[in-house]
Protein backbone atom coordinates (compact mmCIF):
# COMPACT_ATOMS: atom_id res chain seq x y z
CA UNK A 1 0.00 0.00 0.00
CA UNK A 2 1.33 3.49 -0.95
CA UNK A 3 -0.23 7.11 -0.14
CA UNK A 4 0.58 10.52 -0.01
CA UNK A 5 -1.70 13.41 1.44
CA UNK A 6 -0.69 17.20 1.42
CA UNK A 7 -2.32 20.50 2.89
CA UNK A 8 -3.90 22.97 0.02
CA UNK A 9 -4.97 22.78 -2.87
CA UNK A 10 -1.62 23.43 -4.69
CA UNK A 11 -0.34 20.25 -4.02
CA UNK A 12 -2.12 18.49 -6.13
CA UNK A 13 0.48 18.46 -9.13
CA UNK A 14 3.16 17.59 -6.35
CA UNK A 15 1.25 14.83 -5.11
CA UNK A 16 0.31 13.82 -8.77
CA UNK A 17 3.86 13.10 -9.44
CA UNK A 18 4.95 11.63 -5.88
CA UNK A 19 2.33 9.24 -6.78
CA UNK A 20 3.21 8.30 -9.81
CA UNK A 21 6.95 7.54 -8.40
CA UNK A 22 5.51 5.71 -5.66
CA UNK A 23 3.70 3.68 -7.94
CA UNK A 24 6.62 2.96 -9.84
CA UNK A 25 8.23 1.76 -6.88
CA UNK A 26 10.13 4.59 -5.82
CA UNK A 27 10.64 5.44 -1.97
CA UNK A 28 9.14 7.83 0.05
CA UNK A 29 11.85 9.84 0.61
CA UNK A 30 12.04 10.67 -2.88
CA UNK A 31 8.39 10.54 -3.53
CA UNK A 32 7.78 13.80 -0.85
CA UNK A 33 11.25 15.92 -2.18
CA UNK A 34 10.19 15.50 -5.17
CA UNK A 35 6.22 16.59 -4.70
CA UNK A 36 7.02 19.78 -2.38
CA UNK A 37 9.86 20.34 -5.20
CA UNK A 38 6.85 21.06 -7.62
CA UNK A 39 5.05 23.37 -5.14
CA UNK A 40 8.10 25.14 -4.40
CA UNK A 41 9.09 25.75 -8.27
CA UNK A 42 5.49 27.05 -9.22
CA UNK A 43 5.65 30.97 -9.10
CA UNK A 44 2.10 31.43 -8.83
CA UNK A 45 1.83 30.04 -4.99
CA UNK A 46 2.85 32.95 -2.95
CA UNK A 47 3.59 31.11 0.44
CA UNK A 48 6.08 28.63 -1.00
CA UNK A 49 9.34 28.84 -2.65
CA UNK A 50 9.89 30.64 -5.72
CA UNK A 51 7.23 33.72 -5.69
CA UNK A 52 6.64 32.90 -1.68
CA UNK A 53 5.70 36.70 0.05
CA UNK A 54 8.65 38.20 1.40
CA UNK A 55 9.04 39.35 5.07
CA UNK A 56 8.74 43.05 6.00
CA UNK A 57 12.23 44.12 4.66
CA UNK A 58 10.98 42.50 1.11
CA UNK A 59 13.18 39.53 1.58
CA UNK A 60 11.82 36.31 0.69
CA UNK A 61 12.96 33.74 3.80
CA UNK A 62 12.00 30.55 3.65
CA UNK A 63 11.45 27.79 5.93
CA UNK A 64 11.71 24.10 5.22
CA UNK A 65 12.10 20.38 6.30
CA UNK A 66 11.76 16.52 6.04
CA UNK A 67 11.54 13.78 8.35
CA UNK A 68 12.50 10.14 7.79
CA UNK A 69 10.03 7.84 9.88
CA UNK A 70 12.36 4.90 9.37
CA UNK A 71 15.57 5.97 10.88
CA UNK A 72 13.64 9.86 12.55
CA UNK A 73 16.20 11.32 11.36
CA UNK A 74 15.14 15.06 10.76
CA UNK A 75 16.87 17.97 8.60
CA UNK A 76 15.33 21.22 8.51
CA UNK A 77 16.74 25.24 7.32
CA UNK A 78 15.14 28.70 8.31
CA UNK A 79 14.63 31.87 7.55
CA UNK A 80 17.32 30.74 4.34
CA UNK A 81 17.28 33.06 1.03
CA UNK A 82 18.14 32.94 -2.51
CA UNK A 83 17.89 29.01 -2.85
CA UNK A 84 15.59 27.45 -4.96
CA UNK A 85 14.43 24.44 -2.97
CA UNK A 86 15.34 24.55 0.54
CA UNK A 87 12.99 20.69 1.05
CA UNK A 88 16.08 19.02 -1.32
CA UNK A 89 18.32 21.23 1.22
CA UNK A 90 16.48 20.05 4.42
CA UNK A 91 16.49 16.61 3.42
CA UNK A 92 20.24 16.84 2.70
CA UNK A 93 21.01 17.76 6.63
CA UNK A 94 18.67 14.61 7.39
CA UNK A 95 21.71 12.54 6.68
CA UNK A 96 24.15 14.79 8.84
CA UNK A 97 24.73 13.04 12.13
CA UNK A 98 24.79 16.85 13.93
CA UNK A 99 23.76 20.02 12.82
CA UNK A 100 20.55 18.89 10.84
CA UNK A 101 18.58 22.12 11.72
CA UNK A 102 20.21 25.14 10.33
CA UNK A 103 18.98 28.81 9.99
CA UNK A 104 19.81 31.76 7.73
CA UNK A 105 23.30 32.33 6.61
CA UNK A 106 24.65 28.97 8.22
CA UNK A 107 22.00 27.46 6.09
CA UNK A 108 23.36 28.99 3.08
CA UNK A 109 26.45 28.73 3.62
CA UNK A 110 25.84 24.77 3.58
CA UNK A 111 23.91 24.74 0.55
CA UNK A 112 26.82 26.45 -1.26
CA UNK A 113 29.04 24.29 -0.30
CA UNK A 114 26.79 21.00 -1.31
CA UNK A 115 26.30 22.77 -4.77
CA UNK A 116 22.22 23.29 -4.46
CA UNK A 117 20.92 25.86 -6.94
CA UNK A 118 20.70 29.53 -5.65
CA UNK A 119 18.11 31.61 -7.46
CA UNK A 120 16.22 34.90 -6.39
CA UNK A 121 13.05 34.02 -5.29
CA UNK A 122 11.69 37.42 -4.92
CA UNK A 123 9.40 37.58 -7.54
CA UNK A 124 8.00 41.19 -9.51
CA UNK A 125 4.95 39.58 -8.68
CA UNK A 126 5.23 39.14 -5.01
CA UNK A 127 6.94 42.99 -4.84
CA UNK A 128 3.58 43.45 -6.27
CA UNK A 129 1.93 42.06 -3.18
CA UNK A 130 4.24 43.57 -0.84
CA UNK A 131 3.72 47.13 -2.55
CA UNK A 132 -0.23 46.74 -2.71
CA UNK A 133 -0.01 45.19 1.52
CA UNK A 134 1.71 48.29 2.00
CA UNK A 135 -0.26 50.51 1.17
CA UNK A 136 -2.95 48.66 2.67
CA UNK A 137 -1.66 48.65 5.85
CA UNK A 138 -0.44 52.19 6.04
CA UNK A 139 -4.28 53.27 4.78
CA UNK A 140 -6.74 50.99 6.77
CA UNK A 141 -4.55 49.48 9.86
CA UNK A 142 -4.34 45.88 8.55
CA UNK A 143 -2.66 43.87 10.18
CA UNK A 144 -0.02 42.60 8.25
CA UNK A 145 0.01 38.89 9.04
CA UNK A 146 -2.55 36.48 6.63
CA UNK A 147 -2.08 34.16 3.90
CA UNK A 148 0.00 31.44 5.61
CA UNK A 149 -0.15 28.23 3.95
CA UNK A 150 2.35 26.15 4.26
CA UNK A 151 2.73 22.87 2.05
CA UNK A 152 3.04 19.70 4.13
CA UNK A 153 2.82 16.68 2.99
CA UNK A 154 3.06 12.74 4.19
CA UNK A 155 4.07 9.92 2.10
CA UNK A 156 4.23 5.95 2.69
CA UNK A 157 5.60 3.93 0.01
CA UNK A 158 5.31 0.13 -0.28
CA UNK A 159 7.98 -1.37 1.66
CA UNK A 160 5.87 0.74 4.32
CA UNK A 161 8.49 3.62 5.15
CA UNK A 162 6.82 6.71 5.83
CA UNK A 163 7.60 10.79 5.75
CA UNK A 164 7.25 14.11 6.26
CA UNK A 165 8.00 17.48 4.34
CA UNK A 166 7.13 21.06 4.68
CA UNK A 167 8.23 24.09 2.81
CA UNK A 168 6.80 27.31 3.42
CA UNK A 169 7.42 32.00 2.89
CA UNK A 170 6.05 31.63 6.25
CA UNK A 171 4.07 34.44 7.45
CA UNK A 172 3.38 37.47 4.65
CA UNK A 173 5.74 40.79 6.33
CA UNK A 174 6.79 38.46 9.16
CA UNK A 175 10.05 40.08 11.19
CA UNK A 176 13.19 39.26 9.36
CA UNK A 177 14.51 35.97 11.33
CA UNK A 178 11.15 34.57 12.25
CA UNK A 179 10.79 31.14 11.90
CA UNK A 180 7.36 29.55 11.83
CA UNK A 181 6.56 25.96 12.98
CA UNK A 182 7.12 24.52 9.42
CA UNK A 183 10.97 23.45 10.37
CA UNK A 184 10.14 22.43 13.88
CA UNK A 185 9.63 18.85 14.22
CA UNK A 186 7.00 17.74 16.25
CA UNK A 187 5.18 21.18 15.64
CA UNK A 188 5.01 21.57 11.60
CA UNK A 189 5.49 17.93 10.89
CA UNK A 190 6.38 14.59 12.23
CA UNK A 191 6.66 11.15 10.86
CA UNK A 192 7.08 7.71 12.34
CA UNK A 193 6.81 4.51 10.00
CA UNK A 194 5.90 2.28 12.63
CA UNK A 195 2.83 4.45 13.18
CA UNK A 196 2.37 7.08 10.57
CA UNK A 197 3.00 10.83 9.81
CA UNK A 198 1.29 14.39 10.37
CA UNK A 199 1.95 17.99 8.93
CA UNK A 200 0.56 21.15 9.86
CA UNK A 201 -0.39 24.41 8.01
CA UNK A 202 -1.61 27.12 9.56
CA UNK A 203 -0.54 29.86 12.30
CA UNK A 204 2.94 28.86 13.06
CA UNK A 205 3.50 30.80 16.40
CA UNK A 206 0.06 28.79 17.81
CA UNK A 207 0.34 25.54 15.85
CA UNK A 208 4.00 25.12 17.89
CA UNK A 209 2.17 25.38 21.00
CA UNK A 210 0.38 22.08 21.03
CA UNK A 211 3.84 20.04 19.32
CA UNK A 212 0.56 19.01 17.52
CA UNK A 213 1.96 17.26 14.75
CA UNK A 214 3.74 14.73 17.29
CA UNK A 215 0.26 15.18 19.36
CA UNK A 216 -1.55 13.25 16.21
CA UNK A 217 0.98 11.02 15.86
CA UNK A 218 1.11 10.34 19.46
CA UNK A 219 -2.52 9.61 18.88
CA UNK A 220 -2.18 7.38 16.04
CA UNK A 221 -0.15 5.16 18.06
CA UNK A 222 -2.30 4.94 20.83
CA UNK A 223 -4.80 3.37 18.22
CA UNK A 224 -6.79 6.16 16.93
CA UNK A 225 -7.63 6.26 13.12
CA UNK A 226 -6.06 9.43 11.60
CA UNK A 227 -9.24 11.11 11.29
CA UNK A 228 -9.71 10.85 15.06
CA UNK A 229 -6.56 11.69 15.60
CA UNK A 230 -6.57 15.21 13.61
CA UNK A 231 -9.79 16.17 14.73
CA UNK A 232 -9.04 15.71 18.91
CA UNK A 233 -5.90 17.54 18.46
CA UNK A 234 -7.09 20.37 16.51
CA UNK A 235 -10.31 20.44 18.90
CA UNK A 236 -8.20 20.23 22.12
CA UNK A 237 -5.22 22.91 20.91
CA UNK A 238 -8.12 25.25 19.40
CA UNK A 239 -10.26 24.96 23.13
CA UNK A 240 -6.82 24.98 25.23
CA UNK A 241 -5.89 28.46 23.06
CA UNK A 242 -9.08 29.78 23.14
CA UNK A 243 -9.33 29.11 27.42
CA UNK A 244 -6.05 30.19 28.05
CA UNK A 245 -5.58 33.17 25.41
CA UNK A 246 -9.23 34.46 24.53
CA UNK A 247 -8.40 32.85 21.05
CA UNK A 248 -7.34 30.43 18.23
CA UNK A 249 -5.37 30.96 15.42
CA UNK A 250 -5.84 28.77 11.97
CA UNK A 251 -4.93 24.93 12.89
CA UNK A 252 -5.14 22.95 10.12
CA UNK A 253 -4.34 19.04 9.83
CA UNK A 254 -3.25 16.35 7.57
CA UNK A 255 -2.22 12.70 8.66
CA UNK A 256 -1.86 9.16 7.23
CA UNK A 257 -0.63 5.78 9.15
CA UNK A 258 1.01 3.14 8.02
CA UNK A 259 -2.01 1.30 6.66
CA UNK A 260 -2.36 4.27 4.02
CA UNK A 261 -5.58 5.50 6.28
CA UNK A 262 -6.22 9.15 6.14
CA UNK A 263 -7.23 11.67 8.06
CA UNK A 264 -7.41 15.77 7.96
CA UNK A 265 -9.13 18.32 10.61
CA UNK A 266 -8.67 21.83 10.81
CA UNK A 267 -10.57 24.42 13.00
CA UNK A 268 -11.51 27.29 9.60
CA UNK A 269 -13.18 27.34 6.82
CA UNK A 270 -11.68 27.17 3.77
CA UNK A 271 -9.17 24.32 4.06
CA UNK A 272 -8.12 22.46 1.44
CA UNK A 273 -6.36 19.31 1.06
CA UNK A 274 -4.59 16.80 -2.05
CA UNK A 275 -4.62 13.27 -1.24
CA UNK A 276 -3.59 10.14 -3.29
CA UNK A 277 -3.67 6.42 -2.38
CA UNK A 278 -2.83 2.95 -4.49
CA UNK A 279 -6.00 2.45 -6.56
CA UNK A 280 -7.43 5.95 -6.50
CA UNK A 281 -6.44 8.98 -8.10
CA UNK A 282 -5.20 12.21 -7.07
CA UNK A 283 -8.01 14.64 -6.04
CA UNK A 284 -8.44 17.48 -4.16
CA UNK A 285 -11.03 18.15 -0.88
CA UNK A 286 -12.71 20.78 0.83
CA UNK A 287 -12.92 20.59 4.24
CA UNK A 288 -15.72 22.25 6.91
CA UNK A 289 -15.16 22.02 10.53
CA UNK A 290 -18.23 21.32 12.52
CA UNK A 291 -19.24 22.96 15.67
CA UNK A 292 -18.28 19.69 17.77
CA UNK A 293 -15.16 19.47 16.00
CA UNK A 294 -15.90 17.01 13.66
CA UNK A 295 -14.74 17.94 10.23
CA UNK A 296 -16.56 16.87 6.78
CA UNK A 297 -15.46 17.20 3.71
CA UNK A 298 -16.06 16.95 -0.07
CA UNK A 299 -14.41 16.52 -3.55
CA UNK A 300 -13.45 19.96 -4.70
CA UNK A 301 -15.97 20.20 -8.11
CA UNK A 302 -14.15 21.38 -11.26
CA UNK A 303 -15.67 24.89 -10.91
CA UNK A 304 -13.59 25.24 -7.63
CA UNK A 305 -10.96 23.45 -9.36
CA UNK A 306 -10.74 26.38 -12.10
CA UNK A 307 -11.64 29.22 -10.41
CA UNK A 308 -9.01 28.76 -7.80
CA UNK A 309 -6.10 28.87 -10.15
CA UNK A 310 -7.93 31.96 -12.11
CA UNK A 311 -7.31 33.55 -9.03
CA UNK A 312 -3.95 32.69 -8.35
CA UNK A 313 -2.99 33.92 -11.58
CA UNK A 314 -5.07 37.12 -11.79
CA UNK A 315 -3.10 39.96 -11.93
CA UNK A 316 -2.25 41.72 -8.87
CA UNK A 317 -4.19 45.40 -8.85
CA UNK A 318 -1.78 47.29 -6.95
N1 LIG B 1 2.66 27.64 9.24
C1 LIG B 1 3.60 28.48 8.63
C2 LIG B 1 4.11 29.54 9.47
O1 LIG B 1 3.51 29.93 10.44
O2 LIG B 1 5.17 30.03 9.14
Amino acid sequence: MWGMIATWRMALEGVTKGAGMLEQGKNAGDAVEAAIREVEDFPYYKSVGYGGLPNEEMEVELDAAYMDGDTLSIGAVAAIKDYANPVSIARRLSSESVNNVLVGEGAEKFAHKEGFERKNMLTDRAKAFYRKRKKEVAQQELKPYSGHDTVGMVCLDNDGKVTAATSTSGLFMKKKGRVGDSPIAGSGFYADSKVGGASATGLGEDLMKGCISYEIVRLMKEGLHPQEACERAVRFLDAELKERRGKAGDLSLIAMNKEGQWGVATNIEGFSFAVAVEGKKPAVYLVKPGEDGHCTFEEASKEWMDDYMKTRMAPVEE
